[in-house]
């Protein structure tokens, strides 16, 4: 096995993180590695908003955590035991999960591939940062999340335009505590026609 599948493979989503904020450096490689990623028409439709402000990252990650509702707290079905998401626990007040680092994809709302051009980016990014030894989550709602007055505001002061619409929020953190291993793959979900 490659050092790349081995990465592939290996890569687990976090939810803990450390406090301290990730490097400077190895900031700039993941962001680099989200604008290479693959989008549709070669359109590099994306654009990248990193936040690193505690207070801001706390207040979003509630909004997405209120966008959510209740999780399935039946004790049995976790997303994940190690690393658990607010569908795992209600007690989870942010959907960010304290990561000191969360960068939000947006793509012009007219255009078709926007979910999909920044879900390749989002990708990119959760594997080179696993790479540098940089914890990920990849956190849905960033439409309901950044609809909010606050994340509107912050669309303003960064200079994006109104026709965009935030499509995926990735949380970046060093790991903390136990990583979690994936869960089983599920039998028959490869076919052939050879
Ligand atoms: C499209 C998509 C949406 C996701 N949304 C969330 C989310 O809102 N909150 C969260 O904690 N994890 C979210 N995840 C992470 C998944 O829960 C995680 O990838 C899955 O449980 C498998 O774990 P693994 O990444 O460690 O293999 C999302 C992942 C994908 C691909």
């Amino acid at each position: 096995m490659n050092e790349v599948i081995r990465n592939l493979l290996e890569r687990r989503t976090i939810r803990h993180y450390k406090e301290k904020q990730i490097a400077e450096e190895e900031l700039q490689w993941i962001l680099q590695a989200g604008l290479y990623a693959s989008t549709a028409g070669g359109r590099q439709s994306p654009v990248m908003l990193v936040c690193q402000d505690k207070e801001i990252n706390e207040q979003l990650g509630r909004i997405n955590r209120a966008a959510f509702g209740q999780a399935n707290s039946d004790g049995i079905h976790f997303v994940s035991q190690a690393q658990k998401s607010i569908a795992d626990d209600d007690a989870i007040r942010s959907g960010f999960y304290g990561a000191p680092t969360v960068v939000t994809l947006f793509a012009p709302s007219s255009w078709l591939y926007g979910v999909n051009d920044c879900t390749s980016v989002a990708v990119n990014m959760t594997l080179a940062a696993w790479s540098l030894g940089i914890g990920s989550c990849y956190v849905s709602r960033a439409e309901e999340t950044f609809a909010s007055e606050l994340g509107r505001k912050l669309m303003r002061e960064a200079g994006i335009e109104e026709h965009y619409m935030a499509h995926v929020c990735l949380c970046l953190g060093y790991p903390d505590g136990e990583t979690g291993v994936a869960k089983p793959r599920k039998e028959g979900r490869i076919k052939f026609v050879r």
